[in-house]
């Protein structure tokens, strides 16, 4: 329900507002056709967003999710014109489907609110930041918004819903940057242009995923190993990697990995790969860095 702003609030130096990442562990390209997708928030990897006081209003620029976010919030106090700007401070890398975007949306709407010091709830946190991804056209499915405002892993079917789960595996996820931009509008498209060529790769995916959520349950590692890696040879034929991820996915598995793929859209991005334990997280790290990933992340998946 849309408020009336008191002004009277519109008097702090400044509001912050923080958000995390995210990364997709399995089902990227079949969720948009209604196939389910498991996503992990990455909680160490944050956003934050500082408002302060401004002379001038701020210019609105649909291509851009954290201008859209902002006014979007301002727009829902019935404040548009209120002069502010905004600093963003971000350990997320754009565009390698770690949900950047997303992520500084919310840190954004949740900056703007403290700024003003009005209380926001989740669902209206939610649908601003859904009206800012789906303006900046940056994510069809609503996976990546999903993800960043959940403290748990989630298991999101579009259009249908998501449920939250606790993951609980003896094992780590090695991230790995290729250093490229992902580009997941090309891929979606690249995918739609393919028509009913790409059905059975897509639905072979949607399968891998559902057997994933069991190996998950089941706490099955080696499976859920196989299952990550049998999918990156379904998205490399359904045209979506790049020479860099497949060749970062085979360093993992050459040095024990129990399976890697690649995460998010594709053409470039993050691959990720499961790991038994921490002492061999950290040897794929430094391999994969050697072999030409600018960053890796470690995240313990017992937590
Ligand atoms: O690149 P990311 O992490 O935003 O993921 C895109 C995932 C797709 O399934 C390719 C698209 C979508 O909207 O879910």
């Amino acid at each position: 329900m849309k408020k009336k702003m008191n002004l009277v609030n519109a008097t702090k130096k400044s509001g912050i507002g923080k958000a995390h990442s995210k990364i997709i562990l399995m089902g990227e390209h079949s969720v948009v056709y209604g196939h389910p997708a498991i996503a992990l928030p990455l909680k160490n990897i944050e956003v934050t967003c500082e408002i302060t006081p401004a002379k001038k209003p701020l210019q609105f620029n649909s291509e851009s999710p954290l201008a859209t976010a902002i006014f979007a919030s301002l727009k829902y106090l019935e404040i548009e014109n209120h002069p502010i700007s905004y600093r963003i401070e971000s350990r997320v890398p754009k565009r390698r489907g770690m949900g950047s975007s997303a992520a500084v949306s919310i840190a954004a709407i949740r900056a703007v609110f403290d700024y003003f010091e009005e209380d926001l709830d989740k669902d209206t946190l939610e649908m601003l930041a859904n009206q800012a991804e789906i303006i900046a056209h940056t994510n069809p499915s609503g996976l990546d918004a999903k993800t960043c405002l959940s403290d748990t892993a989630i298991k999101f079917i579009r259009n249908v819903g998501f449920s939250e789960f606790k993951l609980d595996l003896a094992a780590f996820l090695v991230i790995a940057d290729t250093g490229i931009h992902g580009h997941t509008r090309e891929a979606v498209e690249k995918v739609e242009q393919q028509e009913e060529k790409a059905l059975s790769l897509l639905h072979q995916l949607g399968h891998y995923t559902r057997q994933a959520e069991q190996a998950i349950f089941d706490k099955n590692r080696q499976t859920l190993g196989r299952l990550m890696s049998d999918s990156h040879k379904t998205l490399v034929q359904l045209g979506v990697s790049c020479p860099e991820s497949d060749h970062l996915v085979a360093v993992s598995l050459a040095h024990g990995a129990l399976g890697a793929k690649m995460s998010g859209g594709g053409l470039g991005g993050c691959i990720i790969a499961l790991v038994a334990t921490e002492e061999k997280a950290n040897q794929i790290a430094t391999k994969l860095r050697e072999e030409g990933a600018v960053k890796t992340w470690i995240e313990n998946l017992s937590l």
